[in-house]
């Protein structure tokens, strides 16, 4: 399953960067980081709310663009020893500078450098993300970052985090303004949320594709108008089963939506956080519904036809699936 070339749509750079890379960085900069480690050295965390306690925390010693410039690296290098030849991350002004244009800008060029210098064993692409339990008001100046760094790098615009807090239609501001820039557009529904949350999202945010929206599969209408509008779902299923969403891998609903026409896509999420990697999501995909390398290569297919990417890099990347 690793030499299967991958496309991978949903990654957090934060959420993929491995526990001794954050311990690494704290040691050196002597912060402690109490409750984030279990004893054998994983990120804990027992239900959502505390991952993303975790998660912030963890992400608190990552200070400086060189920070993020080395986690760029090593997320990269993680991804391409498991196929990945292709993938999009989401970056969060919040963690990079607060949400300070200025400062942003010297967090991504770094980021950017880093990805650069990688770019002949894989590419990678930026989508700025704000965070949903931050609030409205604070998603803001984050979709003024993108849409001020809009570019060939940054080709997207998305919104993380809690999605009990507020309403997408709270967000209708900061979806805009990343659309006006020509910005592509998704946002993490239907993981928490139930149908309703992938709908609101679709009204009201206009967006293309939906991080995981498998709780759509609750309401059949939905999952029809999910394939009549060619909606791309970036599925997680191993993040959906460490969180607690489906109790196992039988029970996640990837494959009654891919047989129902949605456009189904594989992502880990936040990949050391949950023990996966992209190759364990394949091998249990393949395990449990017996999805064989034709599927593989469909679903890599329809990543790529989604990817933020321009049509040069499209091409490039379906003439590369269609070589294996
Ligand atoms: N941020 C990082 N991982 C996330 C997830 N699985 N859901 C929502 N926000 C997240
Ligand atoms: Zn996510």
């Amino acid at each position: 399953m690793t030499d299967i070339p991958k496309i991978e749509l949903h990654l957090h750079l934060e959420g993929a960067a491995p526990p001794a890379f954050i311990r690494g960085l704290a040691a050196e900069k002597g912060i402690g980081l109490d409750g984030v480690f279990t004893e054998d050295g994983r990120y804990a965390h027992r239900d959502f709310a505390h991952f993303l306690q975790v998660y912030e925390a963890a992400t608190g010693v990552l200070q400086t663009p060189r920070d993020f410039a080395r986690l760029t690296t090593e997320v990269l290098e993680n991804c391409a020893e498991h196929g990945v030849i292709y993938a999009e991350t989401f970056l969060s002004p919040d963690f990079c500078g607060g949400g300070d244009l200025s400062a942003w800008r010297d967090y991504l060029a770094a980021m950017q450098e880093a990805a650069d210098g990688m770019v002949d064993i894989i590419q990678l692409r930026g989508i700025v993300t704000c965070i949903r339990h931050f609030g409205p008001e604070k998603a803001k100046p984050i979709a003024t970052c993108a849409a001020e760094t809009a570019g060939d790098f940054i080709t997207g615009f998305g919104m993380g985090g809690a999605e009990d807090v507020g309403h997408p239609s709270d967000y209708a501001w900061a979806f805009d303004c990343a659309r006006e820039a020509g910005l592509r557009l998704t946002t993490h529904a239907g993981e928490w949320g139930g149908p309703a949350s992938v709908r609101d999202s679709l009204d009201h945010l206009k967006v293309e594709r939906i991080g995981h929206g498998v709780r759509a599969i609750e309401d059949p209408a939905l999952v029809e108008r999910l394939a009549a509008e060619s909606v791309v779902l970036e599925v997680c299923p191993g993040s959906n089963i460490s969180l607690g969403v489906y109790p196992q891998w039988s029970d996640h609903p990837i494959e009654t939506l891919r047989a129902a026409g949605v456009l189904v896509t594989v992502s880990t999420d936040d990949p050391p956080f949950f023990d996966t990697t992209m190759t364990r999501e394949y091998e249990r995909l393949s395990e449990t519904f017996g999805w064989d390398e034709d599927v593989f290569t469909a679903v890599n297919r329809v990543a790529a036809r989604a990817a933020f990417c321009d049509e040069a890099t499209r091409e490039a990347l379906l003439k590369r699936l269609d070589a294996t």
